[in-house]
């Protein structure tokens, strides 16, 4: 079985999800008693996705977060670079436009996409700058970003929870529901060595995008960061 480490090999991390791939959606449901569903609609939310709205998912996997994205009516392109994940995605999740790319190389033009998401994915790519300047580069001006990550609360008891439920309860559940449960360690080992909310902010606005907010989501346990793709002026005496 893969498990990637905090280094996020490519290789490593692209072999991981094809082992969960098959039980990556019953895992995240039972993980998360379902509340990734209100996490999507926020996404979907900050995003203003929407009928002639055309959206990016990154790191999309399986098509769970651009599920939400797709129920707006907006038109969806999932890219991700595990073939085990887009291979299931395409089983499940028909009306989603399935791509295979890397995060780092996005297969798309300047200014195609309407709105960017990532979610549960940048955590897990090698260079988070890289990611973020690409996903820039694949919107239009005034075009919108949203990332929607894991967190540590930044209260002390609802961290220690948060930290408890991550090394102690997920491994359980992982062993019963999951295709690859050695990964899920992997889940937990990231989510507490990952940016604070504030630093990816700033991550954020240092790579270009603009207008960057962040709000915490059920106590802190996810973050949701949202800016804005700068609007260039075409008239050289502005
Ligand atoms: C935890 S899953 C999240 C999937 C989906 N967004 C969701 O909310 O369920 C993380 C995904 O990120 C993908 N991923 C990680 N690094 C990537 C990269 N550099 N380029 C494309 N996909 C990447 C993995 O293959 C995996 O499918």
């Amino acid at each position: 079985m893969v498990r990637a480490d905090l280094e996020k090999t490519a290789g490593d991390v692209a072999a991981m999800f094809d082992e969960v791939a098959e039980g990556y959606d019953r895992t995240r449901a039972r993980l998360w008693l379902g509340r990734m569903a209100s996490w999507g609609a926020h996404t979907a939310a900050a995003a203003e996705a929407g009928p002639g709205c055309r959206m990016l998912d990154v790191a999309a996997g399986t098509g769970t977060s651009s599920g939400a994205l797709l129920r707006t009516g907006a038109t969806v392109v999932a890219c991700d670079f595990s073939q085990g994940m887009l291979a299931v995605g395409r089983r499940r999740r028909p009306g989603i436009g399935f791509v295979a790319g890397d995060g780092h190389q996005l297969p798309f033009a300047d200014g195609a996409f309407d709105a960017v998401t990532i979610s549960f994915g940048l955590r897990n790519v090698h260079d988070t700058r890289g990611v973020l300047a690409e996903m820039l580069r694949v919107t239009r001006p005034g075009g919108t970003l949203v990332v929607c990550e894991f967190s540590l609360p930044t209260t002390p008891v609802r961290r220690a929870l948060f930290r408890t439920y991550l090394r102690r309860v997920v491994p359980v559940i992982a062993r019963r529901v999951s295709t690859n449960p050695e990964a899920y360690y992997y889940l937990g080992e990231s989510i507490q060595a990952w940016l604070r909310p504030t630093e990816l902010a700033t991550l954020i606005g240092d790579v270009g995008w603009g207008r960057v907010r962040w709000r915490p989501l059920d106590g802190g346990v996810i973050h949701l960061h949202t800016a804005v793709a700068p609007s260039f002026s075409t008239d050289p005496h502005a």
